[in-house]
């Protein structure tokens, strides 16, 4: 059964229509982990500009020296979104953010919120020494939904970094479903352009005071789609913070460049070969940029590619009504896709590309799209994101998610700004064997 493509799905025309004048429109984001990328709105800056005055960061202990640190990720609802604990305030409050490169600033939900679920965990201003708040009521804009609060300032840490004064969006409202139950709020782990907020991320802030011993961040994510029982939550990976850690992955990191002309904003790639059951896909120039975005659950690509993609998988289909953009094929076909960015080749596993079983007997009406667990078709983990997606400058045609991040080591990398990819140590993310290796 797939219960979260529904989510995602319902949630797609409204992610497209939405105005964006900065970043893109966001069906991958939204689509799984139920929230979309910020896009700035008009008042944003001038408001911001006030607080970026007061704007600071000091380590906390300025004698610290440059390190790095392995932090345990959560893998939420079946590998849905990935999260980290973050403690904000004084004395510190334990909160679960997404981790998310694909967007640059930090909210969390506070006591304050009126519209947030009991499943929400919420951050309490009042019990904090440090907090700081603006008169500044504003929101930050997401295609599925806005999370509006105050602009603020406090203490925030996390794997024992601390940034004593990192500006932050302190919200009491959330529109729409934009984090999984038991989650608190993002943490961006893009660069500053498109900050919402217009100030220094969490890991800008830690890297310019020089507490960490490389401009890097690194991720293995665990993978539990393929596992019989529900996951709503479950130890699901490492983030390291400053550096890699040598017992994840093996043999060298291929680190490549962003591409030429573009300006750090997202994590950009371009995608330079796709193969699907063995047979290459045409890539056309200007349809190859790509974010590498941590906080997507799947992978998007544009229109023709996709159909492309799926019209190498032999009875595969294009699903209709709220199942719009995503493609079905036979349960019993093992999917088999590889992506390179200029180097490797690097394989998807058969089931991170299938999502689960869908009806797709009747293509319009109430019943159009329903989830069936005794059908033969099963949902693919690629997607078309629209045409809205990849006009513009700097506006990518792909968004790279976790469907295919599971399968990798991942670094991002600042200076020169570059991804690497390399292979998990042996065990790691292994079908049947995924949940052998759970950090402490
Ligand atoms: C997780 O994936 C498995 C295998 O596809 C499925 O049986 C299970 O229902 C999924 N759980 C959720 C919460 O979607
Ligand atoms: C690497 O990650 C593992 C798992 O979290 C952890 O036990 C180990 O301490 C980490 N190594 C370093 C050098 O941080």
């Amino acid at each position: 059964m797939i219960s979260l493509p529904l989510v995602a799905l319902a949630l797609l025309p409204y992610a497209l229509a939405a105005p964006q004048s900065e970043g893109y429109a966001d069906p991958l984001h939204v689509p799984l982990t139920r929230r979309n990328r910020a896009t700035r709105v008009a008042n944003l800056p001038k408001i911001a500009d006030a607080l970026r005055v007061k704007y600071g960061y000091k380590p906390k202990n300025l004698a610290k020296r440059a390190s790095s640190a392995s932090i345990p990720i959560t893998d939420e609802e079946n590998d849905s979104s990935y999260s980290g604990v973050v403690s904000i305030g004084t004395p510190p409050q334990n909160l679960n953010l997404v981790l998310d490169t694909g967007s640059s600033d930090l909210w969390m939900a506070t006591t304050q919120c009126t519209t947030c679920t009991p499943d929400i965990i919420t951050f309490d201003p009042s019990k904090s020494s440090s907090f700081k708040t603006s008169a500044s009521n504003t929101q930050i804009q997401y295609g599925s939904g806005n999370a509006q609060g105050t602009v603020s300032q406090d203490t925030v840490s996390m794997g024992g970094f601390t940034v004593s004064a990192q500006t932050l969006l302190a919200v009491n409202s959330i529109t729409g479903n934009l984090i999984d139950d038991g989650l608190s709020g993002i943490m961006g782990l893009g660069f500053q352009t498109i900050s919402a907020l217009e100030v220094a991320p969490f890991w800008v802030a830690l890297n310019s005071a020089n507490q960490l011993s490389s401009p890097v961040m690194s991720f293995y994510f665990e993978r539990y789609v393929d596992q019989v029982n529900e996951i709503d939550a479950a130890p699901g990976g490492v983030f390291t913070l400053g550096g890699t850690n040598t017992s994840l992955y093996t043999g060298n990191i291929e680190f490549i460049n962003m591409p030429s002309g573009s300006t750090p904003s997202y994590w950009y790639q371009a995608v330079d070969a796709v193969t699907v059951q063995g047979t290459s896909i045409t890539i056309p120039s200007g349809s190859s940029l790509s974010a590498i975005d941590t906080g997507t659950t799947l992978i998007g690509a544009p229109t023709a590619i996709v159909a492309n993609i799926w019209n190498a998988v032999p009875g595969s289909q294009a699903l209709t009504g709220q199942y719009e953009g995503m493609y079905a094929f036979p349960c019993t076909t093992d999917v088999s896709i590889t992506i390179s960015f200029g180097g490797t080749a690097w394989s998807i596993s058969s089931d991170d590309m299938n999502l689960g079983t869908i009806s797709t007997g009747s293509s319009t009406g109430p019943m159009s799209g329903a989830v069936d667990a005794t059908s033969d078709m099963c949902v693919g983990g690629i997607f078309d994101v629209g045409s809205s997606m990849g006009s513009g400058q700097g506006v990518p045609s792909w968004i790279v998610g976790d469907t295919f991040l599971k399968n990798v080591y991942t670094v991002f990398r600042a200076d020169p700004p570059s991804v690497g990819f390399a292979k998990l140590a042996p065990g790691l993310s292994t079908t049947g064997l995924c949940n052998s290796f759970l950090p402490s």
